[in-house]
């Protein structure tokens, strides 16, 4: 059954395919919020199924990796030296994804995961592409997060294609972990604007597979640029409904050492009817437009400058070092820190102290260390509650770990009301806020730059989370606001955009 488009109307034909037309045409405005009743009959399945189960079980994990979260951020290039096994397997799929709280849902429940989804839609998908024999038959699986099974979409067919398709895989890439996005998940919900949310989310669990590769001692490297039509092929999507995002490659023994394989094999209509989660779906023009669109990667790619040093903020006494901070407290493992991770909204008002943020904020440097993190997002953030730092909002400069004050004055309450009135929102201690010249990047990379800047706000939103999950203290991604008033309460220069909003700090205990 063919997707359905809603009315068409002058508007959706006239947006441009730029990031920045995308962003603006699905931008809210308090005085035009359409009214939107959620269709529960038609909801979308969280789980994608399979007519055949044929594959593998993922083992019990009685042990996860114990390194901390500062050292898995701090590993610049971790040393396992033989190939994972289905163990180290198993273990990155559960940080990654794993159900990890529930809640009772009519007579069943309703399970959250490791990584945070907007409206707990979960739009994403991971896939796995185990290139050698080591740790199960090589191909091309699906990872089911909820009954913990890699359904196997393709065998050894078509694997040597996968290099064809990601020009900047490792030669030594044991697996790949591939994410995808089912647009009508976050869609039901959220309409047009649910792309944004599909490539928040995609960061946010690209961020815990990164991680998780890390903590396991294997290199985890992430990719943003491969062909997707061949990509989506291989992994069986409907590309109307489904796509490829991002993609982290796991290095030990693998592709180098494999004879090549024969070529892909078409495969059967009942996998590529798996994309399809809900009976009545539509598919919003303005999705499907900057989603092609982004499928052209720019040939050739320039050194950019870092997108903070072309926000158009001034600081009136520039930028100077982050303030020295203590050691931070090993109190949390990197997996622990993963596995009891939550949005809090429970926010007190209590101070954050300025080595909690001086770690968080760290961990943002190391975070956005890479070049199409720094290139495509600044780092900012609103200070409400900092014990010896004046409110205000200030940037940060992650390359060279140094922040400074654009502004002086206290804006929680504001953002609380330019974030749909969430009023819980003002008592919280900071607002870390990803911003944009999307604009630029357009003009430097073509659509795709939409995913290089909404996939690495939602990596640096996740390390807010992952940090104050170990700090024990809150902390909640929005990405709902307002967005010409926040553009105005944040003063920023024309062009610029807020992304996404992350809020930290103390939060009630629980009893
Ligand atoms: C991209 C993104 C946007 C979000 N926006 C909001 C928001 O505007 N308001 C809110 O209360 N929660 C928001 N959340 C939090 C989600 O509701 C939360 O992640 C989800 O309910 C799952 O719960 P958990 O994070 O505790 O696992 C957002 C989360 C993400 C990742």
């Amino acid at each position: 059954m063919a997707v359905s488009y809603p009315r068409d109307n002058k508007e959706d034909r006239a947006m441009r395919p730029t990031p920045a037309a995308y962003h603006q045409a699905t931008a809210y405005d308090r005085r035009a919020m359409a009214p939107h009743s959620l269709d529960w009959a038609h909801q979308p399945s969280p789980y994608k199924s399979y007519p055949v189960r044929e594959g593998v079980s993922l083992p019990d994990t009685p042990h996860l990796p114990t390194v901390n979260l500062q050292t898995v951020y701090h590993a610049d290039r971790p040393q396992a030296s033989a190939a994972p096994d289905l163990l180290a397997l198993s273990q990155i799929c559960l940080m990654a994804a794993g159900l990890t709280a529930r809640s009772p849902h009519g007579s069943d429940y309703f399970y959250y995961r490791s990584a945070p989804s907007a409206g707990a839609l979960y739009p994403n998908e991971i896939y796995l592409a185990a290139l050698n024999d080591n740790a199960l038959p090589a191909g091309i699986y699906h990872v089911g997060v909820h009954d913990r099974f890699l359904t196997r979409i393709r065998g050894n067919a078509g694997l040597s294609q996968l290099r064809a398709t990601v020009p900047d895989l490792p030669a030594d890439a044991a697996a790949v972990f591939l994410v995808s996005g089912i647009f009508f998940r976050s869609a039901w919900k959220y309409r047009q604007r649910a792309y944004r949310y599909v490539l928040l989310d995609a960061g946010h669990l690209a961020e815990n597979l990164r991680l998780a590769v890390a903590a396991a001692g294997y290199p985890g490297r992430l990719h943003l640029d491969f062909d997707d039509r061949a990509l989506d092929d291989l992994l069986g999507l409907d590309e109307t409904r489904e796509g490829t995002l991002c993609l982290v490659s796991m290095t030990g023994e693998g592709l180098a050492n494999r004879p090549p394989g024969p070529p892909a094999t078409v495969l059967s209509p009942s996998i590529l009817a798996a994309s399809r989660v809900s009976p009545a779906e539509i598919a919003y023009r303005e999705i499907a437009v900057i989603h092609e669109a982004a499928k052209t990667v720019q040939a050739t790619r320039q050194p950019v400058p870092a997108m903070v040093d072309v926000l158009g903020c001034s600081l009136p006494e520039g930028f100077g070092p982050l303030p020295a901070a203590a050691e931070p407290p090993d109190a949390l493992g990197c997996a622990d820190a993963v596995l009891r991770r939550r949005s809090k909204r429970n926010f007190v008002r209590k101070p954050l102290a300025l080595d909690q943020l001086t770690w968080l904020l760290d961990l943002l440097c190391r975070a956005g260390r890479d070049p199409i993190a720094r290139a495509s997002v600044a780092v900012g953030f609103l200070a409400g509650q900092v014990d010896g730092l004046t409110p205000g909002f200030y940037l940060l400069d992650a390359a060279k770990r140094q922040m400074g004050l654009v502004w002086p004055g206290q804006a929680m309450e504001a953002m609380a009301t330019v974030c749909l009135d969430q009023a819980w929102l003002k008592n919280a201690a900071v607002h870390f806020i990803f911003m944009s010249r999307l604009d630029r990047l357009g003009d430097q990379w073509g659509a795709r730059a939409y995913r290089y800047a909404m996939i690495s706000a939602g990596r640096l939103g996740h390390a807010v989370y992952l940090g104050t999950s170990a700090l024990a203290l809150g902390s909640c991604g929005i990405g709902a606001f307002y967005d010409d008033e926040a553009h105005r309460l944040l003063r920023l220069a024309p062009g610029a955009a807020l992304l996404y909003l992350v809020a930290a700090g103390s939060v009630r205990k629980e009893s």
